[in-house]
């Protein structure tokens, strides 16, 4: 008999800043068991360098991933599709993937997505994810936001995609840069219900995030 249909994740980079978000958004995914399928913007190259040092390549992707995730582990459920590649399988609906998300989303990403406009991979595999009624995750990264650009959000929640502007909350005691990254990356996994330890859940009780080993300044200040 055959294996098991491979069904993965599509990850859009856009090229706004905070592709940190993305490389903990991927990290969880692999570490959920999830499959992923990436596609990465030409712009976004610029910003993955600019953020972190590191040319993205097409024709040495899986190294290039495996330096800017700080692991190769989980990379064989990772495929690649380069940004220009209309003919990819995420470009079908009849491709067996289950949503896709946008980490982090530019401005000019959120309108060719609410326009479908489909100028890139990233783009049609959005306008596709709509069209066949799949989860799509749209993690806006600007500020402030334009007229033009709050329309578009408005458009796409009406198309039903998940508006998930990056921007940590500090109620789960997060202080670090890593941890406020990881608030973000963990919302957005909320949002496709793939289960995750990312930071530490709102229980009702104020403080009490700070107070857990490990959590918060209060806590770090508590143990010096
Ligand atoms: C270093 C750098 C940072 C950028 N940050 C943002 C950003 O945070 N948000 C945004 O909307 N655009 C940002 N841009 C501009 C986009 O990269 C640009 O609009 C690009 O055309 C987006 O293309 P894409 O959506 O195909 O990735 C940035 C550009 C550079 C070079």
């Amino acid at each position: 008999m055959g294996t098991a249909k491979r069904q993965p994740w599509v990850v859009g980079v856009s090229g706004a800043s905070g592709t940190p978000y993305a490389a903990s958004v991927i990290r969880a995914l692999l570490a959920a068991g999830e499959a992923v399928d990436l596609i990465v913007s030409r712009a976004a190259r610029l910003t993955i360098l600019d953020e972190t040092g590191i040319s993205f390549r097409d024709a040495h992707w899986r190294t290039d991933l495996a330096r800017w995730l700080g692991t190769a582990e989980g990379l064989d459920d990772v495929r690649y599709w380069s940004a220009g590649d209309f003919a990819a399988g995420p470009s079908s609906g009849s491709y067996p993937a289950k949503g896709m998300l946008v980490v982090p989303a530019t401005t000019g990403a959120v309108a060719g997505i609410a326009l479908g406009l489909s100028k890139d991979l990233l783009q049609r595999v959005a306008s596709v994810t709509l069209k066949e009624r799949r989860p799509l995750v749209v993690c806006v990264r600007e500020t402030p936001l334009n007229g033009v650009t709050l329309k578009h959000l408005l458009e796409l929640d009406t198309q039903g995609a998940v508006v998930l502007p990056a921007s940590p909350g500090f109620y789960a005691g997060g202080s670090t840069v890593r941890e406020l990254v990881d608030f973000v990356a963990g919302r957005v996994l909320d949002a496709v219900d793939v289960p995750h330890s990312l930071y530490l859940r709102w229980e009702g009780e104020l403080g009490a995030a700070a107070r857990k080993p490990g959590g918060g300044d209060a806590a770090r200040a508590e143990g010096e």
